[in-house]
């Protein structure tokens, strides 16, 4: 067995007894199927965990079960998912219901191979489904995971090789204890997020590793886990148009597929407009500037690229093009803006208190 493998071993005893004094209390954590340890696990990815709960919550009362979800109506699913972000995250979940209901009678499959065939369902997900629902003793490695795992055994591979990653979850997979292997799992989850924080800022005097973690051993905190560098993101500029005509509000849908696919948007152009060009291209759309409100500029991260947006708040006259919608209040409620551009919903709200 190699020194890295026996690290770990020692962790099983002491992590647990920690999890039994230190769990944080999670509605899926209290009461467990595998439906709900799936669409928090889906949740959580990208998604911390006080964000998740008012949305599980909600998604819960809306979808009890895989049918209602392979049954629900898309967009109220989408609004559902407004601001968690990672859309096509919901797009799989739902995909997903629909083979479990079609597939397997509505219960969800038991083993690993099943389980990662199924759309948005990838190695860590299943892993955390089959021990945390079925008890079984698979790994769950993901960012948090990785993190512990290259402090307690001193491991300078870098996390974020797939190479590295397949050794690392080969190393957990030896170690986990075979009792209790759902709450192994959470346990590293939750001293991930509460004691062996990331940026070197680990709270290792209230850790159950604290006696034989190398990285302790040699004040090597700071440095690991190693993180090679990611490759940079593409940059697009954008001119978002918030346009105003009464209480409603300009909208368009994106196309079915792609980023951020069939959810609402405001009109936009590729590149930064200034005031003239942006007038310009008011007119090309068959409107009239009313009143100028606002100008602003706003940024959103994903995956591969980086969004650098500005925006021109107005309340103009005219039509637009024909497949606009222009939604009042109540048909905002209803249809999905995507959190990329939460900084210019935000901006109706306030410059609708202003104007009332
Ligand atoms: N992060 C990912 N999965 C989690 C879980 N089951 N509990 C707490 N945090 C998590
Ligand atoms: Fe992380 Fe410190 Fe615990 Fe090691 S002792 S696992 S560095 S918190």
């Amino acid at each position: 067995m190699n020194d890295e493998i026996a690290k770990l071993k020692q962790l099983a005893a002491p992590l647990l007894a920690w999890y039994d004094e230190n769990r944080r209390v999670l509605p899926w954590r209290e009461e467990v199927s595998a439906y709900r340890t799936w669409v928090s696990e889906i949740m959580l990815q990208q998604t911390r965990v006080t964000a998740v709960l008012p949305y599980f919550a909600r998604f819960m009362a809306a979808f009890p079960s895989v049918e209602a979800l392979a049954a629900a109506d898309t967009e109220q699913l989408m609004k559902l998912w407004e601001g968690l972000g990672y859309y096509s995250r919901a797009r799989n979940l739902q995909k997903a219901a629909q083979i479990v209901t079609g597939q397997y009678g509505g219960q969800f499959p038991g083993t690993y191979e099943e389980i990662v065939a199924l759309p948005g369902i990838g190695d860590y997900t299943a892993g955390a489904i089959l021990s945390i629902a079925f008890g079984q003793r698979i790994p769950a490695v993901d960012g948090n995971v990785l993190r512990v795992a290259a402090r307690i055994t001193g491991s300078r591979l870098d996390v974020l090789d797939g190479k590295n990653k397949k050794l690392f979850r080969a190393w957990m997979a030896e170690a986990m204890p075979a009792d209790r292997p759902g709450e192994y799992n959470q346990a590293l989850m939750d001293l991930g997020a509460a004691v062996c924080l990331p940026h070197g800022e680990p709270l290792c005097d209230n850790c159950p590793a604290r006696d034989f973690c190398a990285a302790r051993q040699a004040s090597w905190q700071g440095e690991l886990p190693v993180r090679g560098k990611k490759k940079e993101k593409r940059v697009e500029y954008l001119t978002v148009f918030v346009l105003l005509r009464e209480d409603e509000v300009a909208l368009l849908q994106r196309p079915k597929t792609g980023l951020l696919a069939l959810l609402w948007e405001y009109p936009h152009v590729p590149g930064t407009l200034d005031e003239r060009a942006a007038a310009v291209q008011l007119a090309d759309w068959g409107l009239t500037p009313h009143r100028w409100l606002k100008k602003l500029n706003a940024r959103h991260e994903f995956t591969h690229i980086r969004w650098e947006m500005t925006g021109y708040v107005l309340e103009v006259q005219g039509e637009g093009p024909a497949d606009w919608r222009w939604a009042d209040r109540e048909e905002r409620q209803r249809l999905a803006v995507p959190s990329a551009f939460g900084r210019f919903t935000e901006e109706i709200h306030t410059t609708g208190k202003e104007r009332e």
